[in-house]
């Protein structure tokens, strides 16, 4: 296999000159100089998807709006990341995510703790433009530590990455199509009889909502224990 040589390349995010290797995503350029993109489903150290749309920004002679979590860089290129026609986008893909599942924070364990509440709040996000979906789908309880919630779960699919990436089980994956997708373990089995799943719990500490959730645990102890995979993570990015 060729690999491509890896080159420096200058462009502008937001009218400020910024320099980046040629492997380098826009969203890891404008991280590296404290230019704020929102995310949901990026999470450093795993491979990127693109699949929330929360990181979208302009191009200067693109219609289109691209990911900056995907979108290499490019010599020359003009980036915008926040502008009205980005706001209005984020906001309807923000409202969709919301209307999609059944997001009722007052009654979820991760009220406080959650960045899809956390984006919502810095859009100002105070009511959504579609109207709710109010699917229903089975919790399974099953594990004797950890609850997979459907309902709560915004599939950005870091669950999956971290358990096929980091812990390289590989229990869960995607099933059904459209607003039905869920997350599964092994072929549709209950959490508790999957046969691959090691109880790592890496899994529940990069969900970003309640989807995802721990048995009898206190904000603090989940903390301590979500740092503890943010590290990892941050150490697999280096390499
Ligand atoms: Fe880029 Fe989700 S963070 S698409």
């Amino acid at each position: 296999m060729i690999r491509e040589k890896v080159r420096v390349k200058s462009f502008k995010i937001n009218g400020i000159d910024v320099t980046g290797a040629s492997n380098q995503t826009i969203l890891e350029v404008a991280q590296d100089n404290n230019i704020e993109i929102p995310t949901l489903c990026y999470l450093k150290g795993l491979s990127c998807v693109g699949s929330c749309r929360m990181c979208i920004v302009e191009i200067k002679g693109s219609n289109q709006l691209i990911p900056a979590c995907t979108a290499k860089i490019k010599e020359g290129m003009e980036v915008t990341t926040d502008s009205p026609r980005i706001k209005t986008n984020r906001e309807m893909i923000l409202s969709m995510l919301f209307s999609e599942r059944t997001h009722t924070c007052s009654v979820c364990v991760s009220n406080g703790n959650c960045e899809l509440q956390n984006k919502a709040h810095e859009l100002h996000l105070d009511h959504i433009q579609v109207p709710y979906h109010n699917a229903r789908f089975e919790i399974d309880a099953s594990h004797k530590n950890f609850v997979n919630d459907p309902n709560r779960c915004i599939l950005c699919t870091r669950c999956i990455r971290v358990c096929d990436e980091i812990e390289g089980a590989h229990a869960l994956d995607i099933m059904d199509r459209g607003i039905d997708t869920r997350i599964i373990h092994d072929m549709d089995e209950p959490w508790a009889q999957s046969l691959s799943c090691t109880s790592c719990g890496k899994c529940v500490y990069v969900c970003p909502t309640g989807a995802l959730y721990e048995k009898d645990i206190s904000d603090e102890e989940a903390d301590k224990k979500r740092s503890i995979i943010m590290e990892l993570l941050e150490r697999k990015a280096q390499q």
